[in-house]
């Protein structure tokens, strides 16, 4: 997976301030799939829709395709502390994470579906509803099966922003 020069740029201007806040830089602090953190995780599904979109050109409008990518684990705790949330976590934390992202951004309904249908089918009726949704979905899925092998999705971009 590799983007150009250009690409790279045009997905940094398409997340825009949101890697930088306060609030995304707590999940740095939180464990993910393997030694992968929560914001590793999703800087590498960002970084894998981006690219799948261009590559296989699937038409996603890319700026909510992106924002929606980098909220959709926003859920801000590390499942696998004991106090955590983590009963039933596959199930409930795509609300978890739409609830915080709502509390602190303003979010297009796709965005907004791409966060809650990520789990799909885990979370059965809340499906994938556009193009954006539907990447994000499989990707998500693609980046924790290389994560558990160990392997960075986005490699060092998605570790150098
Ligand atoms: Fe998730
Ligand atoms: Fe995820």
């Amino acid at each position: 997976m590799k983007l150009t020069k250009e690409e790279q740029l045009e997905l940094r201007r398409l997340l825009g301030a949101l890697p930088n806040t306060l609030e995304a830089a707590r999940m740095r602090l939180f464990r993910q799939h393997g030694k992968s953190t929560t914001f590793k995780h999703v800087m590498g599904v960002v970084c894998m829709s981006f690219y799948l979109n261009r590559r296989l050109r699937l038409g996603a409008d890319e700026k909510a395709l992106v924002q929606g990518a980098f909220l959709h684990d926003f859920y801000l705790y590390d499942w696998h502390d004991d106090d955590a949330p983590k009963k039933r976590h596959g199930f409930r934390h795509p609300a978890r994470a739409l609830e915080n992202a709502q509390r602190l951004y303003t979010l297009t309904p796709v965005e907004a579906n791409i966060i809650e249908s990520h789990m799909w089918p885990l979370t059965l009726r809340k499906l994938p509803r556009s193009r954006e949704a539907a990447i994000v979905c499989l990707t998500d899925k693609i980046c924790a099966l290389l994560e558990f092998c160990r392997v960075q999705p986005g490699g060092k971009l998605a570790l150098a922003v």
